[in-house]
């Protein structure tokens, strides 16, 4: 098979009621950001392509946003597509892609789908999923075109600090000039209550490219809309050339709500920060009720965590029970093998559920876990 088979397809395919595998906020219904304005020039909207880099205003309003010119910004169908572009446009055969595990599974194995050798740095629940960068170099070679990082990382929202990220790109630029280092920022902006938002790596170095979307912290996910970005206008050119020769352009239709959702973002992150910190202090006290069973990583930002069962609770039978337990109750949880970990390690999404939802689900998930 050219692409491996994972289970975090259920997530699209399979909804159970008590979903708590989900990353992403409450979903935004479109009359949220309905107003007169948008729905007359909605009645007139042209359904023709849309061109390679993407709606010109919407790239300029992304552009403002992490205060870079919109000539910088290609639009990409989510933040996916974005990295998948990305490897597609620097890598030629035998050049090396390097990310870290876990992560967001497209990432790990589109490398090798695409053709390129895979180089994965393994990172631990134990040292609570953070990076050496020493270690990350030593796994660098003239044949790594791409180093992709994510910050807040998916499963576990660990962050890479701004010194951290400098520190990777100089030394890239010292040492290996030709391989560019791509930050995924697709939870960046979820934080949450009035915590400062992860400042955009956008515009810190010319070898740092970013990519993210509207999935998460808008709740927008269905609407297939990101961006990458790189200083190097004729690289956001060349994305443009993959893109049309790919899927020729972003949805007109998907690109025109999108600006819409960027002019109301300020109204949509209050309510959805409101909702994550609540979500968030819910499943903190979740998990201290059920410290003997369960220890996890309290994430930076991002409506998502990760949970360990503990071995002295969870051999692997007990582990297997636990998540057939789960599906039999309608609760949907991600198992770490999504991601590239074991099975004992699962992510806990608490920004997707009303409140109400979410706290009935974390109880069945307390029932499941003393019953195991
Ligand atoms: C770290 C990370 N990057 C990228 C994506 C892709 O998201 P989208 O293509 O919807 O922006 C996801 C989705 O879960 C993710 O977790």
């Amino acid at each position: 098979m050219k692409f491996p088979s994972n289970d975090i397809i259920s997530l699209l395919d399979e909804r159970l009621e008590f979903n708590v595998a989900e990353s992403t906020n409450k979903d935004l219904i479109l009359k949220e950001i309905w107003d007169d304005e948008f729905s007359k020039a909605l009645m007139n909207l042209k359904l023709d392509y849309g061109t390679s880099q993407g709606n010109k205003p919407l790239r300029e309003k992304i552009g403002e946003k992490l205060k870079v010119t919109s000539n910088q910004i290609a639009i990409t169908n989510g933040s996916a597509f974005g990295i998948f572009l990305a490897m597609l446009c620097l890598c030629e055969k035998n050049d090396e892609v390097l990310t870290v595990q876990p992560n967001f599974p497209p990432t790990m194995d589109l490398i090798e789908s695409l053709g390129f050798k895979r180089v994965l740095v393994k990172l631990s629940f134990e040292e609570e999923y953070r990076m050496d960068i020493d270690r990350l170099f030593s796994q660098v070679t003239d044949k790594t075109k791409l180093i992709i990082l994510v910050s807040p990382l998916n499963p576990t929202g660990t962050i890479h600090t701004k010194t951290e990220i400098v520190e990777i790109s100089e030394r890239l630029n010292n040492q290996y000039p030709n391989c560019k280092l791509l930050i995924d920022e697709t939870y960046r902006e979820a934080t949450y209550g009035d915590n400062d938002v992860i400042p955009t790596c956008a515009g810190l170095r010319d070898n740092i490219i970013t990519v993210s979307s509207l999935s998460k912290c808008h709740g927008t996910p269905g609407l297939r809309i990101g961006w990458l970005y790189s200083s190097d206008e004729q690289f956001i050119q060349q994305v443009g050339i993959a893109k049309m020769n790919t899927v020729i352009s972003n949805s007109v239709l998907d690109e025109f709500v999108a600006l819409q959702v960027l002019k109301k973002e300020d109204e949509i992150f209050k309510s959805r920060r409101i909702h994550s910190i609540a979500g968030l202090e819910l499943t903190k006290k979740w998990v201290e009720q059920n410290k003997e069973f369960i220890s996890w990583i309290e994430p930076k930002a991002g409506a998502l965590c990760c949970i360990k069962l503990k071995e002295d609770k969870f051999d692997k039978d007990h582990i297997e029970a636990f998540y057939s337990s789960c599906k039999a109750m309608g609760i949907q949880i991600a198992n770490g093998e999504w991601f590239g970990e074991s099975r004992r390690y699962f992510r806990l999404g608490f920004g997707y559920l009303e409140i109400e939802k979410l706290s009935i689900t974390l109880n069945k998930l307390s029932e499941v876990l003393r019953k195991e």
